[in-house]
């Protein structure tokens, strides 16, 4: 039956063993036992030799996802009679495997400080096929980019045309770079707002793209490869890139009276399903949909279809990561909402906000599911919450679980490939968990687990063996 405490969209699965495969990792499924698997791996199994919590990547999907990534935009351009050249967004989820695993698929990586291409290039990974973005790049950082041979720094601002410039000349390089546009497109999910400029911190006015161009092209030691737009996260719908792609390809033909403009590239954000109730568009729609009205505003303008470029992220590490938690505390709350009392279960876990910041950070939604074992008993409204001092500390706000889910069972939270990793911190001081990669082959521990001596081995008043 269904809790009068479920939000709408949530409607109580016939059998909450179902591991539903729109959701959850292509190898997830579950045994004789009902125990969960992942890559041919139990639950209980990965959790005994890596701890819990853990991140577990089903590398199989991660792979087929960076290929279905290649293809969907890599085949739309080609029959618009263009190319597209695809970088995986490393913000999503980085490691030096998974940078492997991009150079193995031949997609190139898009990184945005120091650190991200430090991984990047210890991964060996070229330096032709990254692309570095940020907004406030420091001198250090595109002095390691220049000299690393990165194939293409993306400008956020004025500032920066002077700032790359003088590192290239010093470098006696000519580095290719885009500018990126501030579109006035923002779009998250189902809708996307357009303006005349949007109120954030990327990129530049389009009335100021002729002249910051001129500037560029004023320097020998730059090359312009053209402009660049990223309109937001998680888009199901593909309006706001049209309308985006128009904006910039206007701009764009203007450029083209002063110089070359071989390429253009239209960023990220495609959206993935957290849980039943999202539909995003399958990405090999929403590229030909995107590549078809690029082609079709470049005739309108009498112009070539430049070269295209796209930076998708979650919708290749999202989907192919799982995270386990083991259950520690369990509390049903009574909650009177209207006239209807109603009791929500809360299912305390082994980690919360700082492996999975994303429920805080935006009130994301994920799905739950029990993974030690199957369970026939009716489904309960719950809400998983982690060990922290916070009661924003949520890492599943609304599902239904087996109601007898007890002490010591594992669950697995679905879709926790992207951003969770990446924006995992060590509040309260929990340390962070490993993070592992399984396959047929076996599992690969990516990311080894913090331990607490890590985190005292920063702290310059600690003195080992002693205490206090
Ligand atoms: C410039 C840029 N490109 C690509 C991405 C990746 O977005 P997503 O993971 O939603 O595809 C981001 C995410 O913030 C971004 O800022």
């Amino acid at each position: 039956m269904r809790n009068p405490l479920a939000p709408q969209w949530l409607v109580p699965a016939k059998d909450l063993n179902i591991v539903d495969a729109r959701i959850w990792p292509r190898t997830a499924t579950r045994d004789s036992q009902g125990e969960l698997q992942i890559g041919g791996v139990g639950a209980r199994e990965l959790v005994r030799r890596h701890g819990s919590p853990l991140y577990v990547i089903d590398q199989e999907d991660f792979e087929a996802r960076l290929l279905a990534a290649k293809r969907a935009f890599g085949d739309a351009a080609q029959k618009h009679g263009t190319s597209a050249k695809v970088y995986y967004a490393s913000k999503a989820l980085l490691t030096t495997e998974v940078v492997r695993w991009v150079d193995q698929a031949g997609l190139s990586v898009d990184v945005s400080t120091g650190g991200e291409l430090a991984v990047a290039l210890a991964a060996g990974i070229p330096g032709e096929r990254i692309g570095l973005h940020g907004n406030n790049k420091s001198l250090v950082e595109i002095g390691r980019a220049i000299s690393a041979d990165v194939g293409v720094i993306v400008i956020d601002s004025e500032l920066e045309i002077e700032r790359i410039a003088s590192v290239a000349t010093a470098q006696g390089k000519t580095q290719a770079v885009r500018l990126r546009v501030n579109s006035g497109v923002h779009a998250h999910t189902h809708e996307y707002l357009a303006t005349a400029r949007e109120d954030q911190k990327f990129g530049i006015a389009t009335s100021d793209v002729a002249d910051l161009v001129a500037k560029i092209r004023s320097h020998s030691h730059l090359r312009f490869l053209g402009l660049h737009s990223h309109i937001g996260s998680q888009i199901f719908v593909v309006d706001g890139f049209i309308a985006a792609a128009e904006r910039l390809l206007e701009l764009h033909a203007q450029l083209l009276s002063g110089g070359d403009v071989p390429e253009l590239n239209l960023g990220g954000g495609f959206g993935i399903s957290y849980t039943e109730a999202d539909h995003p568009m399958p990405l090999s729609e929403m590229a030909e949909r995107i590549v078809s009205a690029v082609a079709a505003k470049c005739e309108e303008l009498g112009i070539s279809i430049p070269k295209l470029a796209f930076e998708p992220g979650r919708v290749i590490a999202g989907p192919a990561g799982v995270t386990l938690y083991s259950v520690g505390t369990i509390k049903d709350v009574q909650v009177t909402e209207g006239q209807s009392p109603a009791t929500r279960k809360y299912v305390s876990v082994d980690g919360g906000m700082s492996d999975n910041a994303r429920p805080a950070l935006y009130e994301a939604e994920y799905s739950v599911a029990l993974a030690s074992r199957s369970s026939s008993a009716t489904g309960a409204l719950v809400r998983v919450v982690g060990k922290h001092c916070e009661s924003g500390d949520i890492v599943v706000r609304n599902d239904y679980l087996p109601s007898d889910v007890a002490v010591n069972d594992l669950l697995a939270v679905a879709a926790t490939g992207a951003y969770c990793f990446s924006l995992s911190s060590n509040y309260n001081f929990l340390t962070r968990p490993a993070v592992v990669a399984v396959k047929a082959s076996g599992t690969k521990v990516l990311v080894r687990a913090e331990t607490e001596q890590d985190l005292l081995s920063r702290d310059a008043g600690y003195k080992q063996g002693k205490a206090g």
